[in-house]
């Protein structure tokens, strides 16, 4: 189980130098949205699980602003800094749980079942057996019809190319981090990604596999939307609407 993730500090690493420099996030995004239009266009009650500071929720809703949205977290200070981005009248709750314990779906009771889940580089922390857990789980939670989308870090499939979605991220780090420190050297950005306190946090699984695993719980409709070396948006839907 990841703990890191629950200190302030590894939470404001990600927020002001990691997050940001995810490449073509806003990509990511229209994809979700695309997909959520074309299967579940009218929006009820939508889940961010893992939220950080809800950057995916907040796309969502963005989109979907009738929307009602619960911010799933197990970090105090990650959910600290989901609640300072939304306003008071916004639909939106926030939960603090620990998805990879046996009771955490019992936290969810008092809503209602979901109509989409999404999820932003947060399930890859488990080992592949609770990976499968949670995706069932998820699909229990899921309204008839409903859509999961899972923003996710995969393995690459050999070390050579996990090697080049490496160097490809370090530039883009770099990048980044020079807007707020034009001085930084790069080597002091690839000594910080290898040593990242997160790093042997990730138990990185093949896309092909995790698509596999949705189909077998029942998901339909399974593919990945957009992949950008290890960086991906996978997902299905739920069977049952009728309607669509
Ligand atoms: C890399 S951050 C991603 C945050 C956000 N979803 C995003 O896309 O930027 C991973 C998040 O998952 C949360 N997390 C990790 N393991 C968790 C668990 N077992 N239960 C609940 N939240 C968890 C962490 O606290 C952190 O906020």
């Amino acid at each position: 189980m990841s703990s890191e993730w629950k200190t302030k500090e590894l939470s404001d690493t990600f927020l002001e130098n990691v997050r940001g420099a995810i490449p073509l996030a806003e990509t990511q995004f229209e994809v979700m949205h695309k997909m959520i239009s074309l299967w579940f266009p009218e929006v009820g009650l939508a889940m961010d699980l893992g939220c950080g500071d809800a950057v995916v929720g907040r796309a969502l809703l963005s989109k979907f602003p009738s929307a009602e949205l619960v911010c799933v977290d197990f970090s105090e200070s990650m959910l600290d800094s989901a609640r300072e981005h939304f306003s008071k009248t916004d639909a939106v709750h926030f939960v603090e749980a620990d998805y990879s314990s046996s009771d955490w779906t019992g936290t969810l009771n008092d809503f209602g079942g979901f109509d989409v889940i999404v999820s932003g580089f947060s399930i890859h922390h488990q080992t592949d057996e609770k990976k499968q857990e949670v995706y069932s789980e998820i699909y229990g939670l899921l309204n008839p019809g409903g859509v999961f989308l899972n923003l996710e870090h995969v393995s690459s499939s050999t070390k050579e190319v996990e090697a080049a979605f490496d160097d490809y991220f370090i530039d883009s780090l770099y990048e980044f981090n020079r807007k707020a420190n034009p001085e930084i050297e790069r080597q002091t950005v690839v000594e910080k990604y290898y040593n990242r306190t997160d790093k042997q946090e990730n138990i990185l699984a093949p896309l092909e596999e995790q698509c596999d695993w949705l189909r077998r719980i029942g998901f339909q409709d399974v593919d990945c939307f957009f992949k950008i070396f290890e960086l991906t948006l996978f997902g299905g839907r739920k069977p049952g609407r009728k309607d669509l």
